[in-house]
């Protein structure tokens, strides 16, 4: 049996007539570039998520750096995020020309220690990035007293979390602007790249909607912006799946519960922790070995067994050769949490689409690995 990462292929096959309608709408209405479905899908993603304003961009990176230069952050500013995230969250800080702080993750969660963001805030620092890692929301609350002790802003990295929520608080209700990533490989993904901000600030939506369209929201009136639109065939497959988010999301949980309870008994590995009463909606079933110097050994036994487990993210940040490249960077405290996951981190297959039998042979096969060992 093979067991792939993804199912892009069968998520499609499972909702064909909805995609296909949808592209076939735009395709027939001639407008491709901030049209009507463009226009539908930002009204759609705002009310799924209780948000005044969403607007559509071309990627996550570009949501994260678009809302940073709306909130007016850029050089001379210190941005506090995770060490341990995908590398894209310290790249958009460092494109808004603000100084990324690099912080520690909770041991059990990986996500931000809300601490380690107190110990690291300066006279410099504007704002807050916590990403909600691998589906789970950073603690939001926490983050919020810290903000208004400091008078900082908060932005929210969800290009992993889309329909994750807290115990007590709902993602975009406790920051100033969320950012998502509709790359394929999301929860929420297109056949493509695509990303969209949520805010319930008008200026930040009046401000992004004019930098991600060349500084214009009128015909010939411009000021110095960028590029960056989702186009409407991405809106228009993202509309169709957004109807099945809660149910997929239901199925991932589904799938993690089956892989805990199946990995229990495993004493080399530590399994993912949930926060209780977050909806963590597992874009990763992120483990670790306990012993960093068996997880390549076992990633290697697992792809070799045709299951294509992944690392996410075996590098951290300030690991990365050459960091910081001449960007302003900061590292504040000690990132062991993060360097032990990076370490140790290894992530099985998980997707909706994944059958029963190859969740148990999955399950079976790690469970088998120190007879391999
Ligand atoms: C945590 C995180 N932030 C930002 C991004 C950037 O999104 P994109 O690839 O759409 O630019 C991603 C995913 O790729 C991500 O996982």
């Amino acid at each position: 049996m093979k067991v792939p990462f993804y199912g892009h292929q069968r998520q499609y096959l499972s909702i064909k007539s909805e995609i296909d309608a949808k592209m076939q709408e735009v395709i027939m209405s001639g407008q491709y570039v901030q049209g009507p479905m463009l226009k539908a899908f930002e009204e759609e993603l705002a009310a799924f998520a209780g948000a005044k304003h969403a607007i559509g961009v071309g990627n996550g990176t570009d949501a994260l750096w678009l809302s940073f230069m709306a909130l007016g952050l850029g050089e001379g500013d210190e941005v506090i995020t995770n060490a341990n995230t995908f590398f894209a969250t310290a790249e958009a800080i460092w494109i808004s020309g603000a100084t990324a702080v690099l912080v520690d993750c909770d041991s059990q969660t990986k996500c931000i220690d809300p601490e380690a963001v107190r110990k690291a805030v300066t006279r410099r620092t504007r704002a807050i990035v916590p990403v909600h890692l691998y589906g789970q929301c950073a603690p939001m609350r926490a983050l919020r007293q810290i903000a208004d002790e400091f008078g900082l802003l908060i932005v929210e990295d969800n290009a992993q979390g889309i329909d994750a929520r807290g115990d007590n608080f709902k993602i975009g209700e406790l920051s100033d602007a969320v950012c998502t990533s509709f790359i394929i490989q999301k929860n929420l993904g297109t056949f493509g790249d695509g990303g969209a901000i949520w805010t319930n600030h008008t200026f930040v939506n009046d401000k992004v909607r004019k930098l991600r369209n060349h500084g214009s929201t009128k015909r010939d009136v411009h000021s110095p912006g960028f590029n960056s639109r989702l186009d409407d065939l991405h809106a228009g497959i993202l509309s169709a799946k957004l109807k099945h988010i809660s149910a997929w999301s239901e199925r991932r949980m589904d799938i993690a519960r089956q892989y805990t309870a199946g990995l229990k008994g495993c004493d080399f590995l530590d399994l993912p922790v949930v926060r209780p009463g977050y909806r963590h909606v597992f874009h990763l079933y992120e483990m670790e070995t306990r012993n960093p110097a068996d997880r390549n050994k076992l990633l290697d036994y697992l792809n070799k067994a045709d299951i294509d487990a992944k690392t996410h993210y075996s590098i951290a940040i300030h690991q990365q050769e050459g960091f910081p490249w001449g960007k302003p960077a900061r590292l504040a405290g000690p990132l062991a949490n993060a360097e032990k996951n990076a370490a140790s981190c290894l992530s099985l297959p998980m997707f909706p689409e994944l059958t029963e039998d190859e969740i148990q042979y999955t399950i079976r096969t790690v469970c088998d690995w120190p007879k391999h060992k």
